[in-house]
C-alpha cells in the first residue's frame, strides 16, 4: 500500500487548509494517510547566525525524513499577505539548508484555500513557480475559493468545485 503525507502550510489550530487537505486525502483510494501538523514541528525563526551557532534543528530533519519516506504529498497552503505563511516558509527554509531539492521528486497535490474569492491563488502561484527548482513534482493543483461558502461538514459542498478536485486527486493517485 502507498503512503502519503498531508499537511497545511499553517499553524492555526482551526486551519481551513488542514480541513481541505484532510478532505482531499479521503478521496485517495488505497493509501495510508498521515496528516501532519506544523505545530508538532516547532522551529526557531531561521537565521544564519542561529544556524552557525546551533546547527540545524531536529524538527527540520524530522520533517524532511517524512517527505523522503513518503510516496506522495498533499499540501494545502494558507495565504498571508499574498504569499506563504511565515510558519511554512520557515520550515521550507530550514529544510532547504539540508537539501535544496527537499521535495525529493515526490508526487504532490498542491492546493490552497482562503475565505476570499481567490482561494489563496497567490500563494499557490508562488509555490508553483518555486517548487520545481526544489525537487517539486506537482501533479495536481486545486484552489478552493470562498471556503466558508463552499466547504461544510468536512467536505466541499459546491459540486463543480468538488468534481475539479476529484480530477486532480485522480491524477495524483495515478502518479503514486
Ligand atoms: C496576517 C494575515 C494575512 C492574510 N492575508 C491573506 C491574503 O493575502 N489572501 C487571502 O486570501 N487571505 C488572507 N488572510 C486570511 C487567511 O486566508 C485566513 O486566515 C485563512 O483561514 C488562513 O488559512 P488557515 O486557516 O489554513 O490558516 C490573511 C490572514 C492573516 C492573519
Amino acid at each position: 500500500m502507498k503512503n502519503i503525507i498531508a499537511f497545511a502550510g499553517s499553524n492555526s489550530s482551526t486551519s481551513i487548509n488542514k480541513k481541505l487537505a484532510t478532505y482531499a486525502t479521503s478521496l485517495v483510494n488505497g493509501a495510508e494517510v498521515k496528516v501532519l501538523d506544523l505545530n508538532d514541528f516547532e522551529l526557531p525563526l531561521y537565521g544564519m547566525d542561529h544556524e552557525l551557532a546551533h546547527g540545524i534543528p531536529d524538527n527540520a530533519q524530522k520533517f524532511l525524513d517524512l517527505i523522503k519516506s513518503t510516496d506522495g504529498i498533499v499540501l494545502s497552503l494558507a495565504e498571508h499577505n499574498g504569499t506563504y505563511t511565515t510558519v511554512f516558509k520557515n520550515l521550507f527554509d530550514w529544510m532547504s539548508r539540508i537539501d535544496g531539492k527537499l521535495w525529493s521528486d515526490k508526487p504532490m497535490l498542491l492546493m490552497a484555500t482562503s475565505p476570499g474569492a481567490r482561494g489563496g491563488g497567490s500563494a499557490l502561484e508562488i509555490a508553483q513557480g518555486r517548487f520545481g527548482f526544489m525537487g517539486g513534482n506537482i501533479v495536481g493543483r486545486f484552489s478552493l475559493p470562498s471556503f466558508g461558502d463552499n466547504f461544510s461538514d468536512g467536505k466541499i459542498t459546491n459540486e463543480e468545485l468538488n468534481s475539479q478536485l476529484i480530477e486532480e486527486v485522480e491524477q495524483f493517485s495515478e502518479s503514486l
